[in-house]
Order: structure tokens, then C-alpha cells, then sequence
């Protein structure tokens, strides 16, 4: 198939918040203990964390990580997890049915996000608990000394505070199995006494209300409308969580939910327009995609255990093992998240480590990078700067949940300090190659590929495993070049490219 399209250096859509390439860990499974965590296993260091995972962390260059749920928050008592770790207390988590040994805490978190140069993003339980344990939780972790909390946190041997500036309110409180769930109303009342309070004690903080689970929860979009009627001045963001299946093994259907997802995100942006409008306000709330990923492949079968298991501690739980179309589907979702960076400037991967994650580690054994790593880490690594509009003229098809999809999947994203474009594509054609033919605009002179890297040729069903960890992972790519001002080429069927020009 032709492809043609243009992409000038200087007409951009917004400039990326780094923190388009964020993350989540939950106390859940095997993501913190046995994942993050695990003294005893050969590669942890003198606090318990695995330098083998954490090595794949930090080649993700994650900007902020969310943390320590999810639904686990929902009845989450903080004050567990601090002090000596051979006096907290053990508890049932009510999310996931399971034990919580508390081994793991704020503090403990803290120095591992530390270590892996990532910026905290925490939530407060707005579920069982409510505005006084989330002050007291921020107290201990942002105030310098003098109080109750913060000189507590000082004799755990922490002097100085974390001053943690994004504060999650909650999570996903429309959710009729979350611990506390609420009407909107009351959630909204909710949300907006306890960000004015943190707002009260971190003047800077920045406060994600919840938004809805998903897009096909009964209450969205109203769920939306009511909430940020209610708190609307007081928060700086809203929150949308999705993940994407493909249980009908309908490849391009699949890859259409990418365009559902541009529907949720422009409805939202939509509400949010239309509340800012209704109260006049010229305060900007900005979404927050903090949970987002494929999540399908043991979904049921893990369903049917956890809802019935004795109370396992750290049992395996959500281990999706992520195929090659898989990635692919990723590589298109952060390729949205950067053509909507004008209203998306938060995005979680839910989660990092085991639980549908891009890093697994086994028990006592090898951690590896599974295939979804690579478009997040090509994403985060060279996807900062200024989002480009890109014009693109492809062929496109129909499915069951969008129309007009094209079959090509493409952003563009300029970083001025480094004088680069660098443009992502996703060839989502069964069968055929795409010939490229890209006008650029805009640059000085001759422009040049300075590097390219392609994920193809493998069976959508394909996988890494710990016995063939790199069996799937971008190689150097060739076949695309500058002819003039235009970058010609050939993208193979069902393959995702990462081209910088400089
Ligand atoms: O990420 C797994 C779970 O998915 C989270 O705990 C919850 O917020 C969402 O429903």
C-alpha cells in the first residue's frame, strides 16, 4: 500500500509532559514482594531490591511512578507500613484477597524510586478512610519537622521530607468493587475537601480526582460531569484508566481500540471544556491516563482464583505473558497519548513489575524484558519534546469499534535542544508493506536518518520468556531513507518503526 503524508518541523500540537511516560506499581501479586523486592534472591542489595529489575527500570527512564494502588489504596492503612519493619502489623488486603506483610512502606518505596531516579506519585485511600488519614499521610511525607507526623518520619531515620508533589485522590471510585465505593456526588464532595486540605499543607501539590474505570462503566461520562462539578478549582487533573483485550483474535479490531481511546480521551477533554465554561473559571484540569495496558490473556482464569484463594501472600496474579501484536498495540496507544499530549500530560503503564508488566521476574530466579517493553522504552526514550501534527494520506479500514482506521499508525515528535524529529510507526496491515513517502518541512537544510530501529517479522502470537528473553526486541533498521526533502521507504506489514532525523 502508498502511504503519503507531511509533517512540518514547526507546526506542533503541544509540548509533551515528560510524564507521558509514567508508571504504576500496586501492592498486589508478585509486583512489590518477589518483584521489586525480594531479600534473600542473589541479586538484591543490602535493602532487598533486585538490581536485575531494577537495571531494566532504569533503562525505561521512567519520569514518576504511581504508587501503592490502585485498588489496594481503597483500604490501605499507611501507618502499617512505617517503623521497624519486625513490628508492623499483618494484614488481609481486601482488593485482592490477600495477606499484606507491610515489609515494603512509604520509606521503603521511597529509597527504591530514589535509586531509580523516578519522582513519586502517591495515593490516599478515600475509601475505607477518608480527608484526616490523607493529611496525616502527607504531613509525615512532605512537612520538615516540628509535628506529630513529620518528626515520626525523622526517627524512622528519615530527615528530610520527600516533597511529593502529585497526589492521586482516591482510585477508581465509580467502581462498584472498590473498597468505599461512592456516588459521584459524595465522591466529589470528598475529593474537593481533602484537596483542599492537601492543597493546605503542599501549596504546590497536584491532585488527580478519579475519574471513570473505564469508558464502558454505566456512569460515564456523567460520573465525570458531577465530580469535577463538585471540585473542579481544587484539582489539576482527571483520571482515565483502560485496558485493551483481544480475546476474539481480531487483530485489527484490536488495533482499532486505539481510536476508541481517542474517543475517550476527546469525550473527557470534552467535560472538562464544559465545566470550566459552566463555572466560569479559567483554571486548566488536565487528564491523567493513570492506568492503561493489554490485559487479557489470564484475565478470567486469574478472576476465578483470586476471588476464591485462602489469602496467599504475594501469589502470582495478573502475569500476563505479552505477545508480539501485543507490542505493536502499544507502540500505537503511546503514539495516541502523543498526538492528544495537548490534554494527556499524565500516563501510567499499569504495572511495572509481574503484574501485567513489561519487566517479570521469577521467584528466586532471571528478571526479563517482555515484548511491550520496547515501544514504552523507545517512547520514553526518544519521544520528548513538541508533539508535530502529521498529515498522512493512507488506506483504512472498518471494525466492530471504529471506522476509517488507518492502516498506518504514525507520530512525530521534535526535540528542539537536540534538533531531532523522530517519527513512530505502526504498520498495521495484515499483509502488506507500507511505501512511505513523507514530506518534511521545516528543516535546515538536508535532514538525514540518524537512527532507526524496527520491531517485524515475528508471529502475533510470539513471546519472551525467561528460556529466550530477547527472542523479541527492536533491531537496526534500513530500508528508509531521505530523497530530497522526503523520507521514502518501505514499513513491513505488521511492524513498528522508530526513525530519528536530524
Ligand atoms: O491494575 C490492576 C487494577 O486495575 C487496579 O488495582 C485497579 O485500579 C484497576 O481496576
Amino acid at each position: 500500500m502508498r502511504v503519503t503524508g507531511a509533517i512540518q518541523r514547526d507546526f506542533a500540537i503541544a509540548d509533551i509532559d515528560d510524564r507521558l511516560y509514567s508508571a504504576f506499581i500496586e501492592h498486589m501479586g508478585r509486583a512489590i514482594y518477589s518483584g521489586i523486592y525480594e531479600p534473600g534472591h542473589p541479586e538484591a542489595d543490602a535493602n532487598g531490591f533486585r538490581q536485575d529489575v531494577m537495571r531494566f527500570v532504569r533503562e525505561l527512564h521512567i519520569p514518576a511512578i504511581r504508587y501503592p494502588g490502585g485498588n489496594f489504596v481503597s483500604a490501605y492503612r499507611w501507618e502499617d507500613g512505617i517503623g521497624p519493619k519486625d513490628q508492623r502489623p499483618v494484614r488481609l488486603d481486601l482488593a485482592w484477597r490477600s495477606k499484606e506483610t507491610n515489609q515494603v512502606g512509604i520509606n521503603e518505596f521511597a529509597g527504591w524510586a530514589k535509586d531509580a531516579g523516578i519522582d513519586m506519585m502517591l495515593a490516599v485511600n478515600l475509601g475505607s478512610r477518608g480527608l484526616e488519614e490523607a493529611r496525616n499521610f502527607m504531613e509525615y511525607v512532605n512537612h520538615p519537622s516540628g509535628t506529630h507526623w513529620s518528626d515520626l518520619r525523622r526517627s524512622h531515620g528519615v530527615e528530610k521530607p520527600y516533597d511529593v508533589s502529585m497526589w492521586c485522590l482516591g482510585n477508581e471510585m465509580d467502581g462498584p468493587w472498590q473498597i468505599g465505593h461512592k456516588e459521584a456526588k459524595e465522591y466529589g464532595r470528598l475529593a474537593d475537601e481533602t484537596a483542599k486540605a492537601l492543597k493546605g499543607l503542599t501549596p504546590g501539590a497536584e491532585l488527580i480526582v478519579c475519574g471513570s474505570s473505564n469508558d464502558q462503566m454505566p456512569t460515564y461520562p456523567e460520573w465525570e460531569r458531577v465530580v469535577l462539578e463538585e471540585c473542579y478549582d481544587n484539582v489539576h487533573y482527571i483520571s482515565l484508566h483502560k485496558y485493551f483485550g483481544n480475546s476474539s483474535r481480531d487483530t485489527l479490531n484490536f488495533f482499532g481500540k486505539v481510536e476508541e481511546t481517542g474517543r475517550y480521551i476527546g469525550a473527557i477533554a470534552g467535560v472538562i471544556d464544559y465545566v470550566k465554561a459552566k463555572r466560569r473559571s479559567k483554571h486548566d484540569v488536565f487528564i491523567c491516563f493513570d492506568e492503561w495496558n493489554v490485559w487479557y490473556h489470564r484475565r478470567e482464569e486469574d478472576s476465578r482464583n483470586w476471588r476464591t484463594w485462602d489469602w496467599p501472600e504475594a501469589p502470582a496474579l495478573l502475569e500476563e505473558d505479552y505477545n508480539f501484536e501485543d507490542a505493536l498495540f502499544v507502540a500505537c496507544l503511546l503514539n495516541e497519548f502523543i498526538r492528544r499530549s495537548d490534554r494527556v500530560r499524565i500516563a501510567c503503564i499499569a504495572q511495572l513489575v509481574n503484574v501485567i508488566a513489561p519487566i517479570r521476574a521469577e521467584r528466586g530466579g532471571p528478571a526479563w524484558r517482555q515484548t511491550i517493553y520496547w515501544p514504552y522504552q523507545l517512547a520514553s526514550l526518544h519521544g520528548r519534546g513538541r508533539a508535530l501534527r502529521v498529515a498522512l494520506d493512507a488506506p483504512t479500514y472498518d471494525c466492530e469499534v471504529a471506522d476509517d482506521v488507518s492502516y498506518l499508525d504514525v507520530s512525530a515528535v521534535h526535540d528542539r535542544q537536540a534538533g531531532t524529529v523522530t517519527v513512530f510507526a505502526v504498520n498495521r496491515h495484515l499483509t502488506e508493506d507500507a511505501e512511505l513517502d513523507l514530506a518534511l518541512g521545516g528543516f535546515d537544510g538536508e535532514a538525514r536518518v540518524v537512527e532507526h530501529q524496527v520491531m517485524a517479522g515475528h508471529d502475533l502470537r510470539a513471546t519472551n520468556g525467561p528460556d529466550r528473553p530477547d527472542a523479541i526486541r527492536p533491531v537496526a533498521g534500513s530500508g528508509l531513507g531521505l530523497d530530497g526533502s522526503r523520507l521514502r521507504g518501505r514499513l513491513p506489514a505488521l511492524s513498528y518503526s522508530m526513525i530519528k532525523l536530524a
